[in-house]
């Protein structure tokens, strides 16, 4: 098939570059001559495992390329994927300016018979509200809604192994182009109608986010009470009816999803006259828990005014260098108000993270100059280099004390070493 994708974010070009490894000829758009330039000569604008591998492997099999000509890229394919991104406005309701632009460009370029599948995460309605922009083309078009359910840091790895997938369609055509697109898949495959394959993400994405700040608050619950959260989540997720994944607490949820789609929804349908309770409390929460980190920390230097404060991981999560929305960032705007000196270090994400804080902040070359002198640590994003800390890297701060944000580190093994541990659900009291 030869398909043709709008956008190369995330979803645009893990899409694109997988379906291309499936064997489809594939051209991605992007309006950023520099971005298609940068994915022509085999380099990914996102840092993501596999990814440059599988790219250079279908741009070498001439299976993939990357343009900014919308208008020929569409007249030559049989399906266009529309996987441009769906900010929040002020006010956390979806911004749609990108998916109408999208859907403006395909109707303008496409051949009769074309079919156009959005992936983007649009609130429930969407696809269908783009059905006059296609018909005021006098084509005829079939139109289906295809959301992805992929992690950042194992973006392929998802795509190619998904739990389910989810087709939603208008007619008949659109289905069994989606259902002969996937049938090398062979997980359960839901088709919906389009509306409702939109609601599928929200409430998948709900529901994670959901299960983090449940766990969260058990964890704000058992540092008063000197219980363990760790093994607490561990024991419930033994019931099989909670699951184990997505019960680990720490400093809050981030990164490009989770937090502009609960707002999206919770937007969406304020709009319909609903105003979500459980879904608002769970946004609520995420807000207050990166600066649970903070409070741990006072109770055990006391005042921060200058005091030096270092800060591991600044990512929103591992084996990214994603930082929207990442919790380092309200922690270190807050350190900064309440006057510490902070130094920073992450393996992948201090060039996003300067671009937020330029000089407000030091940025060290490695764990161990991002430690020295530090009157405290605080561990927020659980890279795996930093379980590997030693005593060597204690020895080079001002104090030992170190603040768990993610419970990535071994409690007992540091306190056996004389650090002076503390964490988000641990026995601090
Ligand atoms: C998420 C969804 O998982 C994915 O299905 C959707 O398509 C996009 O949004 P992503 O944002 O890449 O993916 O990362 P994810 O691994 O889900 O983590 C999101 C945030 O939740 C991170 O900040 C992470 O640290 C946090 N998290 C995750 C927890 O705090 N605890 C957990 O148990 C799991």
């Amino acid at each position: 098939m030869h398909i043709s994708v709008i956008g190369t974010g995330y979803v645009g070009l893990v899409t694109g570059v997988c379906f291309a490894k499936l064997g489809h000829t594939v051209t991605c758009c992007d309006i950023i001559k520099e971005k298609v330039d940068a994915i022509n000569a085999g380099r990914p604008s996102i840092f993501e495992p596999q990814l440059e591998e599988l790219l250079k492997g279908a741009i070498n099999k001439g299976l993939f390329r990357a343009t900014t000509d919308i208008d020929h890229t569409v007249r030559d394919s049989d399906v266009s994927f529309i996987c441009v991104g769906t900010p929040s406005q002020p006010d956390g309701s979806i911004n749609l300016q990108f998916i109408r632009s999208a859907a403006e460009s395909i109707a303008r370029s496409m051949k009769d018979g074309h079919t156009i599948i959005v992936k983007s995460t649009v609130v429930p309605g969407t696809t269908e509200s783009l059905i006059p922009i296609f018909t005021s083309s006098k084509k005829k078009f079939h139109l289906g809604m295809n959301p992805e359910f992929l992690k950042e840091g194992s973006a392929v790895q998802d795509f190619m192994n998904p739990d389910s997938i989810v087709i939603g369609y208008s007619d008949d055509y659109s289905r069994k182009l989606l259902e002969e697109l996937y049938r090398p898949f062979t997980c359960p495959k839901i088709t919906v109608n389009l509306r409702t394959a939109e609601m599928i993400k929200y409430a998948n994405n709900s529901f994670l986010a959901t299960k983090i700040s449940f766990i969260n608050e058990i964890a704000n619950i058992c540092e008063t009470a000197g219980i363990d959260v760790t093994e607490v989540a561990h024991a419930i997720g033994l019931d099989q009816r909670i699951g184990s994944k997505f019960l680990r607490a720490g400093a809050g949820f981030g990164g490009s999803c989770f937090p502009k789609d609960i707002k999206a929804l919770v937007a969406w349908s304020k709009s319909k006259v609903y105003s979500p309770k459980l879904l608002q409390s769970v946004l609520d929460l995420n807000a207050d828990q990166p600066l649970r980190m903070i409070d741990i920390l006072k109770s055990v230097v006391g005042t921060i005014n200058g005091k030096r404060v270092s800060v591991l991981g600044l990512a929103f999560k591992p084996d990214t260098d994603d930082v929207r929305e990442a919790p380092s960032i309200k922690i270190v705007d807050q350190l900064l108000k309440i006057g510490a000196i902070v130094t920073v270090y992450d393996p992948k994400a201090m060039d996003n993270f300067r671009s937020i804080f330029g000089d407000k902040v030091k940025y060290a070359s490695d764990i161990k100059s991002c430690l020295k002198g530090a009157d405290a640590t605080l561990l927020v994003t659980e890279w795996d280099e930093f379980s590997k800390l030693t005593i060597e890297h204690f020895k080079l701060m001002k104090s030992p004390v170190i603040i768990d944000g993610r419970r990535a580190l071994d409690p007992d093994k540091l306190l056996k070493m004389g650090v002076t541990y503390l964490g988000i659900g641990w026995k601090n009291k």
